[in-house]
């Protein structure tokens, strides 16, 4: 009965005609937002974790998360040009699927953005401090990273820990901002993503001419192996693969951009799969460029002859780390502090300045994304209708937006980095692999729908997208496979107790006119 609660394809596709935004976006501003959007803490902070867990062999994980990626890409845009409305993964999921399907997309999606801004909040903190150091500014350590959690399989934080403030005030000015209706401008995105790709490009010339000289460094080249996918432990080529395809996340900022696009048929596609690929290129490039400018071995416990976890309270505690020239597993902004290291402290305080000035934007994308999800979710009768209330000045889903930054600020003041990125990724596996199968089902249930966009080789391109989504998936972690699971029989029991008596679709209200002085705030990220 719930899987036939199908939101009409034609239905989707009249509210958003009714709305009529202004379409405004070509190819190439799509393809700014999705770089933008992407290039974050994956490739400035969680390089460090992606060699602890692999070595060298990480620049084949950053080949496997964008294939994955693309294979996704290549999903998205068939439906997002077919359904070029808001809501991204959900809406589409909500017209193929039916709603119970969608609300645990929804549901997913809470991880990948909420959980996304956390980690991309407590990179900005790690850089922010090591600025204020390299100024000889030191903030109290209690006050700059989590306490030391052992939870059973939950385990980060550090020794002397308490919490992460800078991580905090960053959520808490977002927050503010969105509260009060600050959109980024194309302009300013523009400019932040010249900053970043300066940054990168900085980083590259400096150390890309040094792998000839220190050919050695990518030996042994895969010192974890690829990893063992059942056994739990997210290590190897794979496990860094699952933690590093958080650097791709964000792709889907263009598709869900799809409904302000101009000629949304022919640019979302170009976007996503122009961003994509300038991005894998730049990772690559930045990872070969770490690796042979100053190695990226993972490091051993000598009194365990084990490799350290990534990330744990004993890696960072590790005499290794408190070493003159310590190894860059051990950095909370792994390419300034290289940048630092084989250059000069100018390079690394620019590329460290850079990340400080540009993530934060990266924030207010995942958590405008996810104000919009709720939003969506609530105008369908799923989440309490209070939630997406508009505040009567500013014309913003306050309430929403509030809720969103309480919960991204407590998950930042306590968690790490790679922690909250696998818990993210969890989420954003799922939403990836059922909106592939969804593509596979639509062309079948509805052939004859116009396609402005088709996946190329979808009966090889959609399984293998699904495929790449599961293998990842397993190749996280447990305690991030436990995080999802857990995550979503809470979800279960909120959809049976609320959204299946609540749902629109299911009390048969066919049509929601939304707020229109709503709608710049919920449904525009950009102007
Ligand atoms: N891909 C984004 C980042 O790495 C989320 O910060």
């Amino acid at each position: 009965m719930i899987f036939g609660r199908v939101k009409p394809l034609d239905q989707i596709l009249a509210t958003a005609e009714k709305k009529s935004l202004h379409r405004s976006l070509g190819a190439f501003q799509l393809t700014m937002l999705g770089i933008g959007a992407v290039i974050g803490t994956g490739i400035f902070v969680l390089t460090a974790t992606a060699a602890q867990k692999a070595g060298p062999g990480m620049m084949l994980s950053f080949v496997v998360a964008g294939l994955v990626c693309a294979f996704a890409a290549l999903c998205y845009s068939e439906l997002a040009s077919m359904v070029p409305v808001a809501g991204s993964a959900y809406t589409y999921s909500y017209a193929v699927m039916g709603e119970l399907l969608a609300w645990l997309v929804g549901w997913a999606l809470i991880l990948e953005y909420a959980l996304g801004a956390s980690a991309v909040a407590v990179g900005w903190s790690g850089h922010m401090v090591g600025l204020l150091d390299s100024l000889g500014l030191h903030l109290p350590h209690a006050l700059t990273v989590g306490p030391k959690i052992e939870w059973g399989i939950l385990k980060g934080g550090e020794v002397g820990g308490f919490l992460n403030l800078p991580a905090v005030v960053i959520t808490a000015l977002v927050t503010w901002l969105l509260v009060i209706g600050t959109k980024e401008s194309a302009t300013v995105n523009a400019v932040l993503v010249a900053i970043k790709v300066a940054a990168l490009t900085l980083f590259v010339i400096v150390t890309v001419p040094m792998i000839s000289g220190h050919v050695p460094n990518f030996h042994p080249f895969v010192p974890r192996g690829w990893g063992n996918p059942f056994g739990g432990s997210g290590t190897g080529v794979l496990g860094a693969a699952a933690s590093i395809f958080f650097a791709y996340v964000g792709f889907d900022a263009v598709s869900t951009a799809a409904e302000e696009t101009k000629n949304p048929q022919r640019n979302v596609p170009i976007g996503l799969i122009a961003s994509l690929a300038i991005c894998t290129i730049f990772y690559l490039l930045v990872a070969g460029g770490v690796i042979g400018s100053y190695g990226a071995q993972p490091l051993m416990d000598p009194t365990t002859g084990k490799f350290f976890v990534e990330g744990s309270p004993e890696l960072y505690a590790s005499a290794a780390c408190h070493a003159a020239h310590a190894p860059m597993v051990c950095s909370k902004e792994a390419l300034a502090y290289i940048g630092r290291e084989v250059s000069s402290p100018i390079v690394g305080q620019l590329i460290g300045l850079a990340a400080t000035i540009a993530l934060p934007s990266v924030v207010l994308l995942m958590m405008f994304g996810q104000t919009r999800i709720f939003f969506v979710m609530a105008r369908d009768g799923l989440l309490p209708n209070k939630l997406s209330a508009v505040h009567p000045k500013y014309r913003t889903p306050w309430i929403v937006t509030i809720v969103t930054g309480t919960v991204v600020a407590i998950c930042a003041a306590f968690l790490p980095v790679g922690t909250l990125a696998d818990y993210s990724n969890s989420g954003t596996l799922f939403a990836f692999a059922c909106v592939s199968l969804g593509v596979m089902i639509l062309r079948v249930t509805d052939k004859s729908r116009h396609r402005p966009f088709r996946t190329p080789l979808l009966w090889v391109i959609a399984p293998l997208s699904i495929f790449g989504c599961v293998v990842l998936f397993i190749s996280l972690n447990r305690a991030s496979q436990m995080v999802f699971f857990v995550w979503t029989v809470i979800g279960l029991i909120f959809y049976f107790l609320y959204g299946y008596r609540k749902s629109h679709v299911g009390r048969g209200i066919i049509d929601v006119v939304d707020d229109p002085a709503m709608m710049p705030e919920t449904a525009r990220p950009l102007e």
